[in-house]
């Protein structure tokens, strides 16, 4: 085992790592609007439940898997069973993905930073539409997130997360009691963020909540396998995924209580409604209004508030970035920075489509480049959040509750030191049942929502579009099933102890 060379070098350095893989755009933007859009409190309380019933036990599985192998996510799902390490080829192509369009948002968090004593209200269609400002953001942001990777594990990524997680949680910490200050409108806020209202919540919601607990915890991607892999006997696993989740989970919820009550203070101060969340534009041209209207203060406020979300961002592509370097160092046998550098190239030019097509299709530019009705964004946001990474999670459930078995799985734990005690039960019937159950539900009903999405009318209606991103979907997946079972199933994949020091 040669995780020292290249591994974390403390218990805490990995959790606040992983913490920093999960906590991003997801916990700042994706929570508070979704939260928004799906009534209130009650979703809170359902985006809870998946937590713990989705989220705990499949980032165990995924660490655990990483971990055992102390290797990339391809080696370590073949070790499992070599008919399953195609599930690897998928846990470091989404990332890839992932990686294309989340640096474009992680540029404009950028911009927003950098804008922020200039003013940022009003900015965003004309940003995101611009294209070469757009670019070059994307690659700034592109560029920190390359620095820290090339350093390494120790010496970059953990070193990285211990000093930029404390300053973020203390910046959303600050910002919420700024927020809770506000006065007029915080009551109507809090009461809409606190008081479930179950009649609010749909179908439709609770699977968005579902998704969003997936998404926000990094499952389904690898990111959990490869930091895993770079863990030993000094991290307790069910401590280290608790307090993941724990922080992740604070984040959203603080983030919550950062943003309705002031929002709501802004609406009832301009008698505007509540509808000025306006789903994704909230971070960029909601909040921006807000600021604004606070004067020099929102400013100040503005500028560490998107610094804060620039930092969830960057960890967070930090981790998407390694999970591919991980796979191509240990597999080709490469220098980290050769790996990394490459890498970061490819995201870059690949980023650059997705950014003009996604402003173009905000500013409602005729021609805009779209394909199946979407934004290269979105597009890509559908094919690896909706469709592929629920694939992924279910099975690495399903490897340890029915390939390995939970008896195994409990077992090579116990060796390992890790004894799961009240848990154990729990886990093993969580593992098997339903926490497989239920992410084969996100993934049924967020295909069926995607061929037949709902009208104005509340109709569901047969979309061409849908089914073609779908079928785009599976048939990635069913390449990097082909490229395994070709090129990779009989070859050595390598292990962590394969990089050079
Ligand atoms: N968990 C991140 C968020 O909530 O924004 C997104 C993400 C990061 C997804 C890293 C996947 C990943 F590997």
């Amino acid at each position: 085992m040669d995780k020292k060379k290249n591994g974390f070098a403390s218990g805490i350095g990995f959790v606040l790592a992983a913490a920093g893989s999960a906590v991003g755009l997801g916990n700042l933007w994706g929570f508070p609007y979704k939260t928004h859009d799906n009534g209130g409190a009650a979703f809170v309380l359902v985006y809870v439940a998946c937590v713990l019933l989705i989220g705990v036990v499949t980032m165990m599985c995924e660490i655990f898997i990483g971990r055992r192998a102390q290797a990339n996510p391809v080696s370590a799902f073949k070790k499992v069973g070599k008919n399953v390490g195609w599930l690897g080829v998928l846990a470091v192509l989404i990332p890839a993905f992932i990686a294309c369009y989340y640096s474009v948002l992680g540029g404009y968090t950028v911009r927003f930073t950098v804008n922020s004593f200039a003013g940022n209200a009003g900015t965003f269609i004309p940003f995101a539409g611009s294209g070469l400002a757009v670019v070059i953001y994307t690659a700034v942001f592109i560029g920190m997130a390359l620095v820290v990777v090339m350093a390494g594990v120790k010496g970059g990524i953990e070193a990285a997360s211990k000093v930029l997680m404390p300053v973020l949680f203390l910046i959303l910490v600050a910002t919420a009691i700024f927020s809770l200050s506000l006065g007029e409108g915080v009551k109507e806020g809090l009461t809409f963020y606190l008081k479930p209202d179950f009649s609010k919540l749909s179908g439709t919601g609770i699977l968005s909540a579902m998704g969003q607990a997936f998404y926000s915890l990094s499952l389904g991607m690898g990111a959990m396998i490869a930091y895993g892999s770079y863990t030993g006997k000094e991290i307790n696993l069910v401590k280290s995924t608790a307090m993941i989740c724990l922080c992740d989970t604070a984040v959203a919820l603080l983030a919550g209580f950062a943003i309705f009550p002031a929002v709501y203070h802004y609406n009832v101060i301009h008698g505007s409604s509540a509808g000025a969340f306006q789903g994704v534009g909230l971070m960029f041209q909601t909040l921006p209004l807000v600021f604004e209207d606070l004067g020099t203060v929102g400013k100040i406020i503005s500028f560490f508030f998107f610094a804060m979300v620039g930092i969830a961002a960057v960890t967070s592509v930090i981790s998407l970035l390694e999970v591919v370097s991980q796979f191509i160092i240990q597999k080709f046998r490469v220098s980290r920075k050769k790996a990394v550098s490459v890498l970061a190239l490819i995201c870059f030019a690949v980023s650059i489509p997705v950014g003009i097509s996604l402003g173009q299709v905000l500013g409602g530019k005729e021609g805009a480049i779209t394909v199946f009705g979407q934004n290269l964004l979105d597009l890509f946001d559908i094919i690896t959040n909706t469709v592929l990474m629920p694939v992924c999670a279910f099975f690495s459930c399903v490897t340890i509750g029915w390939i390995l078995g939970p008896k195994k799985a409990l077992g090579e734990m116990a060796e390992d030191g890790q004894k799961l005690g009240w848990f154990a039960p729990i886990f093993a019937v969580m593992v098997k049942y339903v926490t497989p159950l239920l992410i084969a539900a996100i993934e049924i009903f967020g295909v069926y929502d995607l061929i037949f999405p709902k009208n104005a009318e509340g109709l569901r209606i047969f979309s061409s579009n849908g089914l073609g991103i779908t079928l785009c979907a599976y048939g990635l997946l069913a390449i990097g099933v082909i490229l395994y079972f070709v090129f990779l199933r009989n070859t050595a994949c390598g292990t962590n102890a394969d990089e050079e020091a």
